[in-house]
Formats: C-alpha cells, structure tokens, sequence
C-alpha cells in the first residue's frame, strides 16, 4: 500500500503548477495549493477531488513576504508532513521593454526568489527524509538577453540558492531538484509576441518535469536541442556570441 503523498504547489492557479498538480492526482495524494486567484484554486480543487485526491487551498501574494512568512507558519503547524514543496509561482516583464524600474525589479524578485526563501524557511521542518524541495528555474537563467535582466537574474538565482540547499539538506536526505524548462505554452509566454524556438505543449513538458522529480534530478535542462543551443553559445568567441545575440535581440524588440 502507498503511504499518502502531500504536495505543495505555488503557481497552482494556471500553467505549470495547474496542470502538474492534475498529473500527479491519485487516491493517494493530497494537495496544498497556492496562489492569488481563489475561483481558478476551486475550479482545481474540485478538478483533482473528481481524481480522488484531496486539496486545500490558500489565496497569497507571493510579492507581500510578511504575508508569505506569515503562511508559512501557519502552514508548518498545520502540516507535519509535506513529501514535496513545488516552488513554482513566477512571472515575466514583458520581453520587450528596454528598461526596468527598481520597483519592477524589487516586485520580480520578491515573487521569483525571495518568496521561495520565506516560505520554504518554516517548512523545511515538515518535509521528511526521502522528501523534495523543487524549484522551477528556467532556460532564461543560462543566458541573459538585454530585454529580461530582471527575469534572468531571479532564474540564475534560484540556480545558485537550489545548489546551496541541496547541499545544507544532504544530512536530512532532503533531495532538491531544479528544472531549467524553455519555453512551454501558458499564459505566461502566452504574453510573448516573438517567435519562441523549441515551444513545447504544457502536457509534454509536465511529463517531463515529473520524470526528472521522480528521478531526483539535480538540475534539469529540457528540451534537450534548446538547452544544447544555449551552452554551446556560451562557449562561442565574445565577437560571435555579439553578433549573434545582436541580431535575436533586434528582431524581438522589432516584433514587439
Ligand atoms: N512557460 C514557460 O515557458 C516557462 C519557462 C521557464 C520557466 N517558467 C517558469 O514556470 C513558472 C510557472 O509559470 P507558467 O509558465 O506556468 O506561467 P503562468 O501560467 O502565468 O503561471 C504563473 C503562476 O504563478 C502565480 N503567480 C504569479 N504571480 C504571483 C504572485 N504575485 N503571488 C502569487 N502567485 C503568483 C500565478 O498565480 P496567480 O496569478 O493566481 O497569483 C500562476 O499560478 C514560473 O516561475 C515561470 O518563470 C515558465
């Protein structure tokens, strides 16, 4: 008999964290969902209860950290037992705009990184051995285009906190897993009105992501060509590798 499995997904009000939570419902899972829009929370709530898993649900601003550390120790109190936390709210600038305020960058942060400190903190305690802690990185923090600074730097972020946090968790047997995706259809590239190489299906790229969790992956770049791409330009001649980003970067600013 399988022992009953307890997720918890930030983002699980569209996208990724909506159609993850669907693939991983069974009899034996119960969710803890997390995001700002309640009525898309219940319409997956009542979603994944047809499954015959089970689901709570909590509406937060990931931007507002007092409220997230504040939720965070509710929840720990709640929950003694949480298998695997799913940090996977985030959001973009729009890939066009030249420059970024400082309050656009602090808002970004707070939601993309921080936030995943805040909540994870309290939690830490309620995951048990052989659990995971899994952030959702993305491509865009291999390689920084001049229209998302911003977005780039809290993915590469999240890189570098994921790798220290494996390590802390090595004596606990907390596994961490970091998924580095390209672009997948959601409402988040939905925004994008440039052409995006490699797009994949939400379905395929959950299946994906799943098979890396279950695996424990360590860092998981996909797809697979895209990921290629972007290490084998890294490793070009600055002039090249200038040139090349030059020309990306103009054609996006002109379809934008
Ligand atoms: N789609 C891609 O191509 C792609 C590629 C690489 C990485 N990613 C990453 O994947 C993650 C999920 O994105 P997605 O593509 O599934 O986009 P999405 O459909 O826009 O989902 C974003 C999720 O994050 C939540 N969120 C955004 N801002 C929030 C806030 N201030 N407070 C609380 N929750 C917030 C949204 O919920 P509410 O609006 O209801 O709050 C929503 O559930 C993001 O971290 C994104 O950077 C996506």
């Amino acid at each position: 008999l399988n022992a009953k499995q307890t997720y918890l997904i930030t983002g699980a009000s569209s996208g990724i964290g909506y159609a993850y939570a669907l693939q991983r419902a069974s009899k034996n899972t119960h969710f803890i969902l997390l995001a700002r829009r309640q009525a898309r929370l219940e319409n997956l709530q009542q979603q994944l209860l047809e499954q015959g898993s089970s689901a709570d649900i909590f509406t937060i601003d990931m931007s507002n950290l007092e409220s997230v550390e504040a939720l965070a120790k509710k929840l720990a109190q709640q929950y003694t037992n949480i298998n695997e936390l799913f940090l996977n709210a985030g959001m973009s600038l729009g890939h066009g705009k030249m420059e970024t305020s400082t309050q656009d960058f602090n808002y970004l942060f707070r939601v993309n990184f921080l936030s995943n400190h805040t909540l994870l903190t309290p939690l830490l305690k309620s995951i048990p051995e052989h659990g995971s802690v899994v952030f959702i990185s993305s491509l865009a923090s291999l390689i920084t285009m001049p229209s998302s600074i911003a977005y780039s730097s809290s993915k590469r972020a999240i890189n570098a906190y994921a790798e220290g946090l494996r390590y802390s968790l090595l004596d606990k047997k907390i596994d961490v897993v970091n998924i580095l995706p390209g672009f997948i259809t959601t409402e988040l590239t939905d925004k994008n009105d440039f052409s995006m190489p490699f797009l994949l299906p939400i379905d395929k790229a959950i299946k994906r992501i799943i098979k890396a969790v279950d695996t424990k992956a360590e860092n998981y770049l996909f797809p697979k060509r895209f990921a290629l791409l972007i290490i084998l330009l890294n490793w070009l001649p600055r002039s090249i590798r200038n040139w090349y980003i030059k020309r990306v970067y103009q054609k996006r600013v002109t379809q934008t």
